[in-house]
């Protein structure tokens, strides 16, 4: 059998960030082909000229969908998977009320195991191969996620999430423990194969000062790790942090305070953030992560794509899964085109697509390994039917370029319009892998 393989398709290729190019960003080949071997995509170009270069390789024909590299999801919490959906509340109630109750379960390892798998094998469905989580207070979660991870062969990245107070008595760590457990956790998954640990303190209403700065001189000791929290979501958020935090700046400066602020963190919403705080976040290199299904569904506010990107500052996209209400981020992607027309900004189906794959790469720090099509990038591969429903389909039909045919997939397509999710070269997910 060959160690090589050739995917047939249309494909898509970035040579450059289209917020700052346009749609000439984007190279689109026809008839193209990615070669893959040993996980790896060592070739990329006209299926002609690719097949007739390796004429031994293993052939998969897509036919007319379009491979993409597998999408990535910047902040999803998979403990709420079971929960995803719920009704009626804002996110303090809707923590309460819904995710709390959720996440106590997971010490138990059994019930951890079962819904990072289940929630694993709805994001490979959904065409998502890399995402970074957050876990409950429990380090089974984080040992569950990660091994369901390894055993799917992803490149995945998560952490134990911190909360010493305002929480139940059982979803309580301390100051101490959660330095502890995270650096455990660390020591025992970042860098084992795909994996990479994140050091998560949830968001400050939920940290003490103390907690706050035990995770930042853990961070001072591995600033390789990544850093994920949530900032400025809702406004009654704010004020309950400023409450909590009197000599605070802003919310930034909650983080900043407990060297919680740096170029490797992940600022999950920040929506409504004041002129320092966008000055601060811009300064350090700090990438926001941007939720749009949730940020409607939970009722928090339109972020400001166009003014933080303009900015400079790394902007990734997210599900939120489940303050989010989807898994899909072609969901996600439609919801970013929609919240950014209510700000009067139509985002290029070039952006929305580049927000998923590389975009969200850059903000995980991830880029030129995923998110990418690029010789040498790992084989995480999405293929995209373009025509999955007949709605879509009918709609494609009158297309003239591969944009107009590619945005009803956007802006209507679910996991049905996923042909096939490869891992690492390995057919994963998606319809092609139904049994
Ligand atoms: N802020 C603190 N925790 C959460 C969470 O689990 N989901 C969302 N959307 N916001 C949060
Ligand atoms: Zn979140």
């Amino acid at each position: 059998m060959s160690d090589t393989t050739i995917l047939l398709g249309q494909i898509l290729e970035f040579t450059a960030n289209p917020f700052e190019a346009g749609a000439d960003a984007a190279r689109h080949t026809r008839d193209g082909a990615i070669v893959l071997r040993g996980g790896k995509i060592i070739a990329t170009g006209g299926a002609d000229q690719l097949r007739a270069a390796y004429p031994m390789a293993a052939q998969i024909d897509h036919g007319n969908a379009l491979l993409l590299p597998g999408f990535v999801d910047a902040h999803v919490h998979y403990p709420q998977t079971a929960i995803i959906a719920s009704w009626g509340k804002r996110l303090i109630d809707w923590l309460g009320t819904y995710t709390f109750p959720e996440e106590a379960r997971f010490g138990d390892a059994a019930y951890a195991g079962e819904i990072a798998g289940r929630y694993l094998d709805l994001a490979l469905a959904h065409g998502t191969t890399t995402m970074a989580s957050y876990c409950t207070i429990h380090p089974e979660s984080v040992d569950a996620f990660f091994t369901a991870a390894q055993a799917r062969g992803m490149r995945a990245l998560a952490g134990k999430t911190c909360m010493d107070r305002n929480a139940p008595d059982t979803l309580r760590d301390s100051a101490q423990s959660a330095y502890d457990d995270s650096r455990a956790l660390l020591q025992r998954w970042h860098g084992v194969g795909r994996l990479g640990y994140v050091i998560t303190p949830r968001f400050s209403p939920t940290s003490t000062p103390a907690q706050l700065q035990a995770l930042g001189a853990l961070w001072a000791e591995h600033p390789d790790c990544l850093m994920q929290t949530h900032l400025s979501e809702q406004t009654d958020e704010i004020e309950w942090v400023m409450q909590l935090f009197p000599k605070a700046r802003d919310y930034l400066d909650t983080y900043e305070a407990f060297g919680l602020l740096g170029e490797n963190g992940l600022y999950g919403h920040a929506i409504h953030l004041t002129p320092r705080e966008k000055a601060r976040l811009a300064d350090c290199g700090a990438a926001l992560v941007h939720c749009p299904t949730s940020n409607s569904f939970i009722g928090s506010g339109l972020f400001d794509m166009q003014g933080l990107t303009q900015a400079g500052l790394r902007v990734g996209l997210a599900t939120d899964t489940g303050g989010g209400s989807s898994f899909s981020m072609l969901h996600t992607m439609a919801a970013a085109y929609e919240v950014a027309q209510l700000r009067g900004v139509a985002l290029h189906p070039a952006q929305l697509i580049w927000l998923a794959t590389e975009g969200s790469a850059r903000a995980l720090r991830l880029q030129g390994q995923i998110g990418t099509l690029a010789v040498g990038s790992e084989a995480d591969i999405v293929a995209l039917d373009l025509a999955s429903t007949p709605a879509i389909a009918q709609r494609a039909d009158r297309a003239g370029n591969i944009w107009e045919a590619l945005f009803p997939t956007i802006m209507m397509g679910d996991d049905r319009a996923i042909q096939a999710t490869y891992v690492a070269g390995s057919l994963q997910a998606g319809r092609m892998a139904a049994p």
